[in-house]
C-alpha cells in the first residue's frame, strides 16, 4: 500500500502550476524541488540593496533602458557616445586592458551618473592558456580540476578587464552532428550539472568582488542542444517533462550555485523562441527556481523572433522579451528602440524595467565595479600563460584523453620502441588542437604532438611524413614516402580527426566519417605490417569503426588545447595512465542518432538477440510476432557513455547495499570491491546508475547518479563505499520533483553498459 508522501526539505516555494501539469497519482510525493547543490555563502554582495535603490531613483528612463543595452567593442564611436550618455550597460569583447579602461573612463567620468560598464567575452575553455574543449574536459569526470581550470580562465580574463564570461554551456546534446556538442559536457544531465556547477564556482570564486572573479553565464536556456537534425539554430520539440528531466537540470544546478547570469537560447521550442518564452524564463526560472540574477539574450535574439515568425516586428518582440523578464538585449538594439514607446502605450510597466536594472546594478556592485571600475594594465604580463596555468592545462588534457582500444598492450610504448613514424594532418597543427572558441588563445603557445614526440624520443628517432596537410585534404601525397620509411619504424603514430573549424557554432555536419583522405591513410598504414596507433583529435564523436578495426590502439582526444602534445605523449609513453571516460555515446553510424544511454525502455525493448538483416531470407512473409525496437542493420553503439580503458585492468564485484528498503530521507550506503588486477597503478572513474523500474512517467533504463575517481595501486583491491541520498532518485512531473516509492535497480561499473547490479525498494 502506498502511503502519503513525506515532504522533502523544500528549498523553493512553487507558485505556479503550468497548464501541462498532469494529475499527480496518489503514490507520488507532491513536494517542491530538492536542489542538488547549495552554496553556503553568497557570491553576491547582498548589501547592494540600498545603494542600488539610491541609484535607481536618480536614473531617467533612458538611462535605465541604457543599462539593458549590450554593445560590442566594434561598435566604435557609437559605443563611446552611448557610454557618455549612459545609454549602454555592458560591452562585449574588449580584450586590451587599455582599451577597456578608456571606454570605462568615459562611462564612469563623463556620463551623468557614472555607472560603470561590465566587459563580457566568450571565455569558453580558457582565455590565453587553452584547456581542452568542454566535451574533452567532461571526459575527466573531475569537477575539482575543472573548477581549477575555470579559476585560471578567470584570472587570465580578468587581467584583460573581462569580468563576465558567456560560459558554461550546459546544453545537453545527444547529437554529434551538432557542431556545438564540442562546447558542452555531453549527454548526461547529472554529469553536466556537476561539471557546470564546478565551472561556475571556478569563474566566480568565493566572492564576485574578488578582482579575479568573473561572472559566469549558464547558456543556452533552454533545449538548444536538441536542435532538430543537429543543424545549428534549428527548432526543438521537447515536451515540458522531458525539458525538466533532461535539459533544465544542469541550469538548475548552476542556479543553485548562484550563477550570476543566464543566456536565453536561439531555438524555438515547441513553437516558442526562448527569448520570448514567459513560461520558461519568468515562471520556471524566476518564479519556481527563485532566480534573481541577470538574464541576457543570445546575439540579436530579440530581433530573430521576427524571423522565427513569432513576432510581427522588433516592437512586439521587445514586449515578449520584457514580459519574459529578459534583462539584457545582446546586440539587437530592440530594447533601445522600443521599450520607451511600449511604456508610453501602457504595454510595459516601468517597474518591469526597474527590476531588470536592479539586477544589473546588483551584479555590477557585487563585482566591485562601483568601487574599482578599472583594470590593472600590468596584470597580463604575469597572468597570461603563467607556468602554473600551463601545468594545469596539461593535467586536464591528460585526464581528458580516452583510451578506446589497446590490443596486445600496444600502449604504453616500451623501451624497445626506438623509432616512430609520425603521420596525419593533426600531428603538428598548433591551431587545430586548440578547438573551437579560442579567440584569445595563441597557437604559438601550443605544443603539438610532433614537438613533444621529438622532445621525448629525440629528433633523429621521429620520422615525420604528414601525408595530408589538413583534415579535409584529399591528396595523399606523401604515401609512398611513408611506405618507404615505415620499414625503419617500430610503430606508426597517426594523428587524424578534425580541424577546429569543423565543430563549434554553426558548424554542423551530416556525415561523421573522417574527412578527406584520412580513412584511406589509416587503411594504407594498417597494411604496412607495423602496429598503428591512431590518435583522434576532434570536436565531436566521429563514426570511426573501420579505422578502429584497422588500428592496434586508439586514443581519443577532444581538442586538447595548448598542452595537447605533451599530454598525448605522456599518455603514449605511460607517464599518464589514461582515465578519461566518454561523456557521450559514440554511434556506429549517423543513422542511429540520437543514440544515448539514458533512453527509455519502450514496450518492446530489444534484447540484442533479434534477427539481423542477413538472417532474413528473401521472400520472408511479414509477421507481427517478436517485433522489437531495434535496427535491422546496426544494433550497438560504437562505444557506450562512460566508456574508457586504462593501462590497468579494473574488476568490480560484490555490490552490497546497507538495506533493502529505504525511506525518502535516508541515504543508500552502497559498497563494492574494486580491484586493479594489473601491474600498473591507475585511476578508475566508478559510475553509479539507477533505474526506477516503474513510475508515473516512464524512466530511463539507466541514469547516472554518482561518480568518483578512485586511485588504485598495482594489484590493489579496495572496498569502496558511496553514500547516495534517496532524494536524488527523483524526477520532475510537471513542476513537482518527486521520488516515487517502489523498486529501483542500482548499477556500478566502469561504463554505462558494463555494470554489476543490485536492487532496493523505496517506501513511504
Ligand atoms: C552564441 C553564444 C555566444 C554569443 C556571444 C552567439 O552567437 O550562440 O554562445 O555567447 O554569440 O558571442
Amino acid at each position: 500500500m502506498k502511503t502519503s508522501a513525506k515532504t522533502l526539505a523544500p528549498l523553493l516555494i512553487l507558485m505556479f502550476t503550468p497548464a501541462f501539469a498532469q494529475d499527480v497519482p496518489q503514490k507520488i510525493d507532491n513536494t517542491s524541488c530538492k536542489i542538488a547543490f547549495s552554496c553556503e555563502t553568497s557570491v553576491y554582495d547582498d548589501s547592494s540593496g540600498p545603494f542600488v535603490d539610491s541609484i535607481l531613483k536618480k536614473m531617467t528612463l533612458d538611462e535605465k533602458i541604457g543599462q539593458l543595452n549590450q554593445m560590442h567593442w566594434e561598435d566604435g564611436t557609437l559605443l563611446e557616445e552611448n557610454a557618455r550618455k549612459g545609454l549602454v550597460g555592458s560591452v562585449m569583447s574588449i580584450t586590451n586592458p587599455k582599451d577597456f579602461n578608456k571606454i570605462q573612463s568615459i562611462a564612469v567620468e563623463e556620463s551623468r551618473l557614472g555607472i560603470p560598464l561590465i566587459n563580457a567575452r566568450d571565455v569558453i575553455h580558457g582565455f590565453k592558456t587553452i584547456f581542452p574543449i568542454p566535451l574533452g574536459q567532461a571526459c575527466s569526470f573531475d569537477p575539482d580540476l575543472i573548477e581549477e581550470a575555470a579559476r585560471i580562465s578567470a584570472i587570465e580574463a580578468s587581467a584583460a578587464g573581462i569580468r563576465w564570461t558567456f560560459s558554461p554551456m550546459v546544453d545537453i546534446s545527444q547529437d554529434p552532428r551538432w557542431g556545438r556538442i564540442a562546447e558542452g559536457f555531453g549527454e548526461d544531465p547529472y554529469l553536466a550539472s556537476t561539471l557546470g556547477a564546478a565551472m561556475v564556482k571556478g569563474y566566480q570564486g568565493k566572492s564576485l568582488s574578488d578582482p579575479t572573479s568573473i561572472a559566469a553565464c549558464a547558456k543556452h536556456f533552454a533545449g538548444y542542444g536538441a536542435s532538430e537534425s543537429g543543424k545549428d539554430y534549428n527548432s526543438t520539440f521537447i515536451s515540458p517533462n522531458r525539458l525538466r528531466n533532461l535539459y533544465l537540470r544542469p541550469f538548475h544546478a548552476c542556479v543553485d550555485n548562484e550563477v550570476a547570469t543566464i543566456m536565453t537560447s536561439f531555438n524555438d521550442n515547441d513553437g516558442i523562441p526562448s527569448t520570448g518564452n514567459e513560461w520558461l524564463v519568468k515562471e520556471v526560472l524566476r518564479d519556481e527556481w527563485g532566480y534573481n540574477g541577470v538574464v541576457v539574450t543570445d546575439w540579436n535574439a530579440i530581433n530573430e523572433m521576427v524571423n522565427h515568425g513569432y513576432c510581427e516586428d522588433a516592437r512586439s518582440a521587445t514586449l515578449k522579451a520584457v514580459n519574459a523578464s529578459v534583462d539584457i538585449d545582446m546586440m539587437s538594439r530592440a530594447y533601445m528602440a522600443n521599450i520607451k514607446h511600449l511604456i508610453a502605450d501602457g504595454l510595459i510597466n516601468e517597474s518591469q524595467i526597474d527590476n531588470a536594472v536592479k539586477r544589473i546594478l546588483r551584479l555590477k556592485y557585487s563585482l566591485g565595479l562601483f568601487k574599482s571600475p578599472y583594470c590593472d594594465e600590468t596584470l597580463p604580463s604575469t597572468a597570461f600563460y603563467a607556468p602554473s596555468h600551463i601545468q594545469k592545462a596539461q593535467e586536464l588534457a591528460e585526464e581528458s584523453i580516452v583510451l578506446l582500444k589497446n590490443d596486445f598492450h600496444t600502449l604504453p610504448l616500451g623501451p624497445e620502441v626506438k623509432k616512430i613514424l609520425v603521420t596525419g594532418p593533426l600531428a603538428d597543427a598548433p591551431y587545430e588542437q586548440l578547438g573551437t572558441w579560442i579567440f584569445d588563445g595563441d597557437a604559438q603557445h601550443s605544443i603539438t604532438p610532433l614537438a613533444a614526440l621529438r622532445d621525448e624520443f629525440g629528433v633523429e628517432n621521429i620520422i615525420y611524413e604528414p601525408c595530408l596537410e589538413y583534415s579535409r585534404d584529399t591528396k595523399l601525397e606523401g604515401l609512398n614516402r611513408v611506405k618507404e620509411k615505415s620499414s625503419d619504424a617500430d610503430v606508426i603514430l597517426a594523428f587524424v580527426g578534425e580541424e577546429s573549424i569543423l565543430s563549434g557554432e554553426a558548424h554542423s555536419l551530416a556525415s561523421l566519417f573522417l574527412q578527406g583522405a584520412q580513412s584511406q591513410l589509416i587503411k594504407e598504414l594498417s597494411q604496412l605490417g607495423k602496429p598503428v596507433i591512431t590518435v583522434v583529435i576532434a570536436g565531436r564523436p566521429l563514426t570511426i569503426a573501420n579505422e578502429i578495426a584497422q588500428s592496434s590502439a586508439v586514443l581519443y582526444s577532444f581538442a586538447p588545447g595548448t598542452m595537447g602534445g605533451p599530454a598525448i605523449v605522456n599518455t603514449i609513453v605511460g607517464r599518464n595512465n589514461p582515465s578519461g571516460k566518454l561523456p557521450v555515446t559514440f554511434p556506429m553510424t549517423v543513422g542511429q542518432i540520437p543514440m544515448y544511454y539514458n533512453h527509455n525502455n519502450t514496450g518492446r525493448p530489444s534484447d540484442g538477440t533479434e534477427l539481423r538483416i542477413d538472417d532474413i531470407s528473401v521472400g520472408t512473409p511479414q509477421t507481427s510476432l517478436g517485433n522489437k525496437s531495434y535496427y535491422l542493420d546496426y544494433q550497438k553503439c560504437l562505444y557506450p557513455f562512460g566508456f574508457g580503458m586504462s593501462y590497468s585492468d579494473f574488476k568490480y564485484s560484490d555490490l552490497c547495499l546497507d538495506k533493502n528498503e529505504y525511506q525518502v530521507n535516508d541515504s543508500i550506503i552502497l559498497t563494492f570491491n574494486l580491484e586493479n588486477t594489473s601491474d600498473v597503478p591507475g585511476i578508475e572513474v566508478a559510475q553509479v546508475y539507477i533505474r526506477d523500474i516503474h513510475a508515473g512517467l516512464t524512466r530511463p533504463v539507466k541514469e547516472l547518479i554518482h561518480f568518483e575517481r578512485i586511485a588504485l595501486e598495482a594489484n590493489d583491491k579496495k572496498r569502496v563505499s558511496f553514500s547516495i541520498p534517496v532524494d536524488k532518485l527523483g524526477y520532475w512531473l510537471g513542476n513537482k520533483y518527486i521520488v516515487e516509492p517502489g523498486k529501483f535497480d542500482i548499477f556500478v561499473g566502469g561504463n554505462s553498459d558494463d555494470c554489476i547490479k543490485n536492487s532496493f525498494n523505496v517506501l513511504y
